[in-house]
């Protein structure tokens, strides 16, 4: 495979971190021709161009060197490292973003009167994330049965697939929606920019680092 030698870096093709992502890049002097609906954007001035994806898939794109980096929840890429990326080659947060802040909780029925972990011994818990969870559970010493769904995590409990969940809150109005509460944080998570641990040492990794001292002034400025 020929060496790419423009920057792509990953970014999810439509949710709450799109406009954000955009609108940060926009800031450091990253311009796109425009084709939200397709699956790649085109970088007019320098050399960096997006790939509008599954935000769950971005980074196993950046293991297999399909992306040099990727804008992404704390919680995809932890969740990551714990079960997709075990042989691939280490990835990192960069930097954090600022932006798309949510936390990954345990939610129980509104009723339920929650005081620890233990609680959830035997329990079952639905989620999307069963390594952050797992991991969560384990540390605790808590044996429980992890149910893995891939959406609408907060409906489990009303259905009777689940006693509790696991899921990301943000501002809370999908756990009233389905008379659940908040009981537990295991992870605050923000958007971040992910990449290899090992920089490409070529362009591309001058790119890198002067897309990192941009985002550095610009992350500045905001806070
Ligand atoms: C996310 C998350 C929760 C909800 C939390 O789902 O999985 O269900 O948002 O937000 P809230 O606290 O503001 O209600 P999303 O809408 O992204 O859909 P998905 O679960 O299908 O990815
Ligand atoms: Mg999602
Ligand atoms: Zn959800």
């Amino acid at each position: 495979m020929k060496p790419r030698d423009r920057l792509r870096i990953a970014m999810q093709k439509s949710g709450r971190l799109t406009e954000p992502a955009l609108e940060l890049l926009n800031r450091c002097g990253l311009t796109f021709r425009q084709s939200r609906d397709k699956l790649f954007c085109f970088g007019e001035g320098e050399p960096v161009d997006l790939l509008l994806v599954r935000d769950d898939d971005i980074p196993g794109l950046i293991s297999q060197g399909v992306c040099d980096l990727g804008i992404v929840g704390r919680n995809v890429l932890s969740e990551y490292r714990l079960t997709g990326g075990l042989d691939g080659p280490a990835l990192a947060e960069w930097r954090p973003l600022g932006f798309g802040r949510c936390r990954l909780s345990v939610a129980v029925p509104q009723e339920l009167d929650y005081r620890d972990a233990s609680q959830l011994q035997g329990q079952r818990i639905a989620t999307s994330y069963p390594g952050l969870l797992g991991e969560w559970l384990r540390e605790r010493g808590v044996d429980a049965s992890v149910v893995t769904l891939a959406g609408s995590v907060e409906i489990a409990p009303r259905l009777g697939t689940a006693d509790a969940i696991c899921d990301l809150v943000q501002s809370g109005g999908t756990l009233v929606a389905n008379q659940l509460r908040e009981a537990d944080v295991l992870l605050e998570s923000e958007a971040v920019l992910a990449g290899p641990q090992v920089l490409p040492t070529d362009e591309r990794g001058d790119m890198i680092d002067l897309l990192l001292k941009r985002l550095d002034g610009v992350i500045q400025v905001r806070e």
